[in-house]
């Protein structure tokens, strides 16, 4: 399938000027004339005609903006869910002075410092006063007038770390690395391949337990060299438009949490997803034809593995025109539906953003109002799978309106959630082409000064790339949104902005059949979450190649945890389900799927405190451990929520690994209860048919017995997992998985030896029939639920307990140890 080809030597040359920062025409902004209060911030002239707007927009957040012409753009941004308003700032100093101090009339503590000359320099301080971010004298803010390019350096402390930075395939933290932002479609990336498919441009920073962060919100080609060229600054930039940043400065406590809550306060949160799209998904370029995806789905209940989500590629269409099924392999995809879901299963179908030109296809026809155009004024043309194809310009409000409301034809022929490929945009080279070649070049997408409405901000798409992916993402979500209000839509994107998140899941596109791949997933997407993504996943089993049994098996089991669980192949390797490779493996996958099915109640709980919090459900050991040292740079492990850490195999042949327990908590064995104290690492058996899970002491978890889809589990009582050895406790959050109707919380904190259950007096969702007491070291003296004692079953092997409880209402159970 993978061919190479080579662009146009122009075209090469004219990328290469673009995209190597020369230095052509670099300016300071020079010394600060005036200062003047505005309602958006306090204003400073420079030397150089350049502007920049300081702004408090939260008490712990300061915008900054930077105009090379001296006047602002409209203040619109793609990533901001929420239009930030200046807060009122006491302002100490004027241009005359060395020094302005800003300072938040609500005495949040921030501080901000401007030196005036010889450039205009910042400093923030937080909270604590400690200063966060301070602008490199050597490097002062500079744009270049020739090209549009802007540009900030600040001083760097050598022990600092970063995360985040969105898709990237690069270890956990970030520093010493130089990473761009521009949406490429890199089937078959390599580990440290930059950049991929996802731009954004925003990082978590950490040095001595405490954490800032910074947001580039320009949606141009940007840059971030964290340490690479010179360890003692960072420097961001962009290749036009506005220098448009914000600090997020962490509260006092300056904890990476109050970071990403600010950030997604700002760019915004993932909605709560349907249930049915957080269990298990399987997926194949393609299954076709239509006998071929009942034959899965029968082969999934026959064999009861749990599954929730068949996926349609390309395949079922005709002749690759969206919107359509194939008369040949899908004659009759109502009646398919319609039995999928009577089976248990939802359907996912690609729709990509090429439609094909063909003036006998309806959707073209009615979309000629609604292209990107080229620079001359043409429909632009580019070839992807339908062959030549022209392309909705999703920056413009009535082309994302229309293309939302092609949705219809499918949700009432029975499609459950929509997958948006190929819009990086990622087009094929050259326009010949029918099959995408392997080669990674920046330019395998749109013409840089093809046009773009830009909602209302017409430009070209080198302004535009970088967003062209999300407002996809977006014309899918709130299309199905509209269509179907009563429930939640499911959108997967592969290209996306600051910001996605409000529209989409996101999967981390082609990756390989490797060992390493596996590896890299972890990385990948605790960074992609820390990033404001949660709901995120990685092809399990590596999309390109075929995986030994062994890697599928331990990339189930890695992948169990992972907010979005989902086998996906390329159409030339060999077939990928559960029961592919035999016994034992067939049965190793089924346990990784009902493990988690099992954990579904507490999976949810997590995305439902996401749309409160931000804090994403996967999280990387750091977020949770900030001034743990050892746990900053552990990037093959992640936890799920604050109560499971899970440390998959990675490496062939291996049957132990090293987990590393983040200081200050103490950690269970899932299976065995064995303990293990933190801040330190063990070597613990791994065979393969065991995935590493440790449950955190203190902990209360919902748990479920296992179902083959959502919908039989929904009628199970649900299980409470409670790890004793530490005062804590949690919550379960249920609904009817769909829908936007009532919800019900149950609350159970943890004190010593006791547990209280609060629960509400009319249950409308799954009651909680028992609690399951997890690392007992052997049978409790007693067991008392609500006071009175009974007899407990004690499991010798697992070393848990299992309590009964009364039917409704609060309870406490008491465990003597
Ligand atoms: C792209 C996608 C992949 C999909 C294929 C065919 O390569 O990344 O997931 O299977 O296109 O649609």
């Amino acid at each position: 399938m993978a061919r190479r080809t080579y662009l146009p030597r122009m075209a090469v040359l004219a990328l290469l000027a673009w995209i190597s920062n020369a230095p052509a025409a670099w300016q300071t902004v020079g010394s600060v004339v005036a200062v003047q209060q505005g309602a958006d911030g306090t204003e400073f002239s420079t030397r150089s005609g350049a502007r920049v707007r300081v702004a408090l927009v939260a008490p712990d957040v300061v915008r900054v903006r930077m105009s090379p012409s001296g006047t602002f753009e409209r203040d619109f941004s793609y990533a901001v869910a929420t239009p930030p308003q200046a807060l009122p700032l006491r302002v100490d100093g004027n241009a005359a002075g060395e020094k302005i101090v800003l300072r938040g009339a609500d005495g949040g503590g921030v501080r901000v410092e401007i030196t005036t000359r010889p450039d205009f320099s910042i400093q923030v301080y937080a909270g604590d006063g400690q200063p966060i971010l301070s602008d490199d004298p050597q490097r002062p803010m500079a744009f270049d007038a020739t090209d549009g390019a802007v540009e900030i350096s600040e001083r760097r402390d050598a022990h600092e770390l970063y995360y985040g930075f969105g898709e990237k395939a690069l270890p956990v933290s970030r520093h010493g690395q130089y990473m761009t932002m521009w949406n490429s479609d890199t089937p078959g990336y390599t580990p440290g391949l930059d950049p991929i498919y996802q731009s954004i441009p925003f990082f978590i920073a950490l040095r001595d337990g405490k954490s800032y962060g910074v947001f580039l919100d320009n949606t141009y080609r940007s840059y971030f060299d964290m340490g690479k060229t010179e360890p003692s600054r960072y420097t961001f930039g962009a290749n036009g438009g506005e220098l448009d940043y914000y600090v997020f400065t962490g509260g006092r406590e300056r904890a990476p949490a109050n970071v990403l809550r600010a950030y997604t306060a700002l760019t915004g949160r993932a909605p709560l997803p349907p249930l049915w799209a957080l269990a298990y998904q399987q997926s194949r370029y393609s299954y076709t034809p239509d006998t071929k995806v009942r034959e899965i789905a029968q082969t999934f209940r026959d064999k009861r593995i749990p599954a929730d989500v068949i996926y349609l590629d390309i395949g079922y269409m005709d002749g690759y025109r969206i919107f359509t099924w194939s008369p040949h392999d899908f004659p009759d995809p109502k009646k398919l539906l319609d039995d999928l879901h009577a089976q248990g299963f939802h359907v996912v179908t690609i729709v990509d953003p090429g439609v094909k030109r063909d003036e006998n296809f309806s959707i073209y026809r009615a979309g000629k109002d609604f292209y990107v155009h080229t620079a001359a004024g043409d429909e632009l043309h580019a070839a992807v799978w339908p062959g030549m194809c022209a392309f909705p310009d999703f920056t413009h409000p009535q082309a994302r309106a229309w293309f939302g409301s092609l949705y219809a034809g499918f949700l009432d022929t029975g499609v459950d959630g929509f997958w948006n490929d190929m819009n990086e945009p990622g087009v094929f080279v050259p326009p010949e082409s029918t099959q995408p070649v392997l080669v990674h070049d920046p330019m395998k997408t749109f013409p840089l000064d093809a046009r773009h409405d830009g909602d209302g901000e017409p430009g070209t798409h080198a302004r535009y790339h970088n967003v062209y992916g999300m407002q996809m993402a977006r014309a899918t979500f709130e299309g199905v949104s509209k269509l179907r209000p009563q429930q939640r839509p499911f959108v997967l994107t592969r290209a996306g902005y600051a910001g996605v998140q409000r529209y989409s899941a996101v999967w981390t596109g082609d990756n390989d059949a490797t060992w390493d791949h596996l590896a890299l997933s972890m990385p990948m997407l605790t960074g992609l979450s820390v990033s404001g993504v949660p709901f995120v996943g990685a092809d399990i089993g590596g999309f390109n190649a075929t995986p030994s049994a062994e890697l599928y098996t331990r990339w189930m089991q890695a992948a169990a945890l992972t907010p979005m669980m989902r086998t996906h192949s390329a159409i030339d390797t060999e077939p990928r389900e559960p029961w592919t490779y035999g016994e034992p493996y067939e049965s190793i996958a089924r346990a990784a799927i009902e493990l988690r099915y099992r954990l579904l109640p507490y999976l949810y709980t997590l995305f439902a405190d996401e749309v409160q919090s931000g804090f994403p459900p996967l999280r990387p050991l750091w977020f949770e451990y900030p001034r743990d040292v050892a746990a900053s740079q552990v990037g093959d492990q992640y936890l799920l929520g604050k109560d499971l850490l899970v440390a998959p195999v990675v490496h062939a042949g291996q049957t132990k690994r090293r987990v590393y327990f983040p200081r200050g908590d103490e950690w269970i064995d899932w299976w065995s209860g064995a303990h293990f104290s933190g801040g330190k690492a063990v070597e613990v058996a791994a065979p393969l048919d065991r995935l590493p899970l440790f449950v955190r002491a203190g902990a209360a978890l919902p748990t479920s017995p296992v179902a083959q889809n959502v919908a039989e589990a929904a009628k199970l009582p649900l299980i409470l997992t409670i790890a004793l050895g530490a005062d804590g406790g949690g919550h379960v959050y249920q609904d009817a998985g769909d829908g936007h109707g009532a919800a019900e919380t149950i609350a159970v904190e943890l004190r010593g030896d006791r547990v209280h259950i609060e629960r509400p007096a009319t249950a409308h969702f799954r009651r909680v029939e028992a609690l399951e007491f997890v690392g007992l070291a052997r049978v409790p003296r007693t067991v008392r639920v609500a006071g009175k004692a009974i007899d407990a079953a004690f499991d010798v092997t697992t070393h848990r307990v299992r309590v009964p409880l009364p039917p409704a209402g609060n309870v406490d159970v008491v465990v003597e140890r």
